[in-house]
């Protein structure tokens, strides 16, 4: 502060899901929470066009494939039902065209499965909905983590984590060719180019990809013509080894969680310093913070706002939500059992480290009710809670420690969480030089929006993906000019 150099501008995006509740199992008993009107098209119109008008980045919609039904279970509904607790849920892609239709430049991150989509299926509704918004979808690939998904997809069990992944990497090989390999630049003639004679387009621009690899066999050609991104913008948000690897080499902007920035820095080094081995800017790796923002005129008023939240929020169906992302069930445990010291290794850690790095984490014993408390708002994010002035240092603080890009702001309640953060946040960070107060490319793509450079619809040269770019003038993409096309391994 202080000093004369610009500032990193901040990427903001709300973080959302079309369910109920998101990461604030309960809430929909607070008087004010609209999150029961996630099945209504006009609830997402709304909060779109609000955000927009607060220049938000993107909204970014998280998704599962399954209900949360470890806790008390197996196979048991019961805890996650009443909370709204991600459950039920629906699809997010539907909503994207329509809020689109309604807003300018804001854009749209949407959560989808490598573990349970087909590729030539996935690529063609991104496609589709990146013609219907111009350009402004994203996806953030996810791997799955739910045994109920996978139940639900015909198998016994989860396919095992690091196969997950090796079939994730196969999987984007996959929708890069259908997306930049399939339709040649310039393929599209459209009108026939004024002369009326040509046709739609020139069949010797459109190809098959043959893909044939370990786990997919996709001949092509993509079912749809080339749209403004062609590869939509990509997100990613896996914490483990894999999932970092898998991060560096394909994702544009990548979300992680963590207490506070010091503990969130190594990560972000490591993956800036893996993409910078696979020769890409590590500056243009986007990470961004998932964090839950309560704010208000004074600190006073921001706390007691956040008491009563906690209030209205629903302790089982936060061990419902642990249970799904943990694997493991929390009713096995007597109510006082302190977690810190349990047999099972992967709870132990991970609580652990929360009473660490949890404000105030020390002095408790972690047992259920504390997790519960400790997950009923804001999830595993950190929770920063105060007036303007407090919220705008803690923000900076991240991004000065932990070198982030920006935040992805979670809701206690939908809207209110946002009414807030835009009328008392907003302003301060404009004020200290750390959010824009008009988009860099109004009315352009969510990737131009992104990098904030005009232009910059397409994947960047130096991403593994723009290997498969398929240019004018070429017979047939460089890839696949020596040898065969069949498999890119
Ligand atoms: C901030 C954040 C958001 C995530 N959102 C989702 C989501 O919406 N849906 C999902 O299936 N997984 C989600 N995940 C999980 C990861 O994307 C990933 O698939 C999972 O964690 C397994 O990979 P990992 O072991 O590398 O973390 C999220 C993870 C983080 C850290």
């Amino acid at each position: 502060m202080g000093s004369s150099t610009p500032k990193k501008q901040l990427i903001l995006n709300a973080f959302a899901m079309q369910s109920p509740s998101h990461l604030n199992p309960g809430l929909h008993r607070y008087p004010a929470d609209q999150g029961h009107r996630y099945t209504s098209v006009q609830h997402w119109i709304q909060l779109a066009q609000k955000l927009e008008a607060a220049k938000f980045h993107a909204i970014f919609f998280a998704d599962v494939l399954g209900g949360y039904d470890v806790y008390k279970g197996p196979a048991n509904l019961t805890p996650t039902i009443p909370a709204g607790a991600q459950f039920p849920i629906n699809d997010p892609l539907y909503s994207i065209p329509a809020m689109a239709a309604a807003t300018h430049t804001i854009s749209f991150g949407v959560t989808a499965s490598t573990t349970y989509e087909a590729p030539y299926a996935l690529a063609r509704r991104f496609s589709t909905v990146d013609h219907l918004t111009g350009g402004r979808v994203g996806w953030n690939i996810v791997t799955s983590y739910l045994e109920s998904a996978a139940r639900n997809f015909g198998l016994n069990t989860q396919i095992e984590h690091e196969e997950r992944y090796r079939i994730a990497h196969e999987y984007l090989d996959v929708v890069y060719q259908l997306w930049e390999a399939s339709w040649r630049d310039g393929a599209v003639h459209a009108h026939g180019d004024g002369d009326g004679v040509r046709g739609y387009a020139d069949p010797t621009a459109v190809r098959q990809i043959h893909h044939r690899g370990k786990y997919f066999t996709v001949p092509g050609p993509h079912l749809c013509e080339p749209s403004p991104q062609r590869t939509p913008f990509l997100l990613q948000a896996g914490t483990s080894g894999a999932g970092k690897a898998f991060a560096a080499k394909h994702a544009e902007a990548i979300f992680l969680n963590g207490q506070s920035p010091e503990l969130v820095r190594p990560s972000v080094e490591s993956v800036r310093e893996q993409a910078r081995a696979l020769g890409r800017d590590p500056a243009a790796v986007k990470i961004v913070a998932g964090v839950l923002v309560i704010v208000a005129e004074t600190e006073e008023k921001a706390w007691a706002k956040f008491r009563e939240y906690e209030r209205y929020g629903d302790r089982e169906g936060a061990l419902a939500l642990f249970g799904g992302w943990s694997g493991y069930d929390l009713s096995q445990y007597a109510e006082d059992e302190d977690f810190r010291f349990v047999e099972a290794p992967a709870v132990r850690s991970m609580v652990n480290h929360w009473a660490k790095t949890v404000p105030g984490g020390e002095g408790k014993k972690w047992n259920k009710a504390t997790i519960a408390e400790y997950l009923v708002l804001g999830g595993n994010g950190a929770k920063i809670i105060g007036d303007a002035k407090t919220v705008a240092d803690e923000l900076e603080r991240w991004v000065e420690v932990a070198d982030v890009d920006g935040f992805n702001l979670s809701y206690a309640s939908l809207p209110e969480t946002f009414d807030d953060i835009i009328e008392f946040l907003l302003p301060e960070l404009q004020r200290r030089g750390l959010f824009h107060t008009e988009y860099a490319v109004p009315g352009g793509t969510m990737r131009e929006n992104f990098y904030g450079v005009k232009g910059q619809t397409r994947l960047p040269e130096t991403h593994y993906g723009a290997q498969y770019f398929w240019k004018e003038g070429e017979e047939v993409p460089q890839y696949a000019v020596q040898g065969s096309s069949e498999s890119i391994e």
